[in-house]
């Protein structure tokens, strides 16, 4: 049993196997509104996201109170953050008011793992910097498991923004974990040579990257984070980089899209492929609620 959950790197392929399992149980319970599991009860959740959100956040919160649990959120725009509060200071602020578990994101890597080594509650990281979303890659390999029967020898194409991507990062180590391939495509400037190490191959040539893919995952052009023109100009990158429906003909026939959200349509991904079958865009943020309620039941058991 853990505190904290901040990354998939320090999870075993049996825990994340466990993780899906209890996702599937919980997914059927929120589906018949049969939410009597009070597991939280008398535990108290708090959302402390420094960078945007609706999926992670919202989840989160509606995992909380299905579970039974007293579930909020600290605005920061509105909070003591902007008097120059430290992000230690206003974990110990929370933890002194009774929070038990907090959920945080920050643009900055590490910033989750310094909250948890500060504070005696549990931590869950919500996003840190280009580091690790391991919640958002558990919620992937769990509407991956509901499609395809096995992960041992998936082709997962990943394609975009890799350099700046703790989805994708969270999903090499989970995939690579479960047996899959990963393959990432994109441009040379939002590559990362660090990303081979991680066991996978990276190509420039989309069609190239999606051959034979049971699984292609878009990823969102992240450009707040870019700290020069990384592409000339966003036409050209859904040209040469955008899934649309003549990528799939690279494809399996039954190939599975994904993206953690938010889409730029029709830059990432086309509105037509995100539109059509084979898409399970809403897939992944239903299961985001699920999943999250077997990692907040996880980490009070
Ligand atoms: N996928 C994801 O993290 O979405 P949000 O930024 O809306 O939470």
């Amino acid at each position: 049993m853990k505190k904290d959950l901040l990354g998939i790197r320090d999870l075993s392929k049996e825990q994340i196997l466990a993780f899906i399992d209890e996702a599937k149980k919980q997914k059927a319970k929120v589906k018949n509104k049969q939410l009597r599991d009070c597991s939280l009860k008398n535990t108290s959740i708090t959302t402390l996201f420094y960078e945007n959100s609706t999926r992670t956040k919202m989840s989160f919160l509606l995992a909380g109170e299905y579970l039974g649990a007293y579930a909020d959120d600290l605005n920061i725009a509105t909070s003591s953050v902007t008097k120059g509060e430290t992000l230690i200071d206003t974990g110990l602020t929370l933890e002194a008011m009774g929070t038990d578990i907090i959920i945080i994101r920050h643009g900055m890597t590490g910033s989750a793992h310094l909250l948890a080594q500060n504070v005696s509650c549990s931590v869950i990281n919500g996003g840190d910097g280009t580091n690790e979303h391991p919640t958002q890659a558990l919620l992937d390999v769990f509407t991956i498991a509901e499609h395809k029967p096995s992960f041992e020898g998936l082709n997962v194409t990943i394609v975009g923004d890799i350099a700046n991507s703790r989805v994708a990062r969270s999903n090499i180590f989970a995939l690579n974990k479960l047996g899959a391939n990963v393959i990432l495509a994109g441009p040379s400037t939002l590559h990362n040579a660090n990303m081979r190490a991680l066991g996978t191959e990276i190509y420039t040539d989309i069609n190239r990257a999606v051959k034979n893919a049971d699984v292609i995952m878009g990823l969102r052009v992240q450009l707040e984070r870019h700290k020069a023109c990384q592409f000339p100009s966003l036409a050209e990158y859904a040209k040469f980089f955008g899934v649309n429906n003549q990528t799939l003909k690279h494809a399996k026939e039954d190939v599975l899209i994904m993206h953690p959200g938010p889409v730029n349509r029709g830059v990432e991904i086309s509105s037509q492929t995100m539109d059509s079958p084979h898409s399970v865009i809403y897939d992944q943020v239903e299961n985001g609620v699920a999943m999250r309620m077997a990692i907040l039941k996880y980490l009070v058991s």
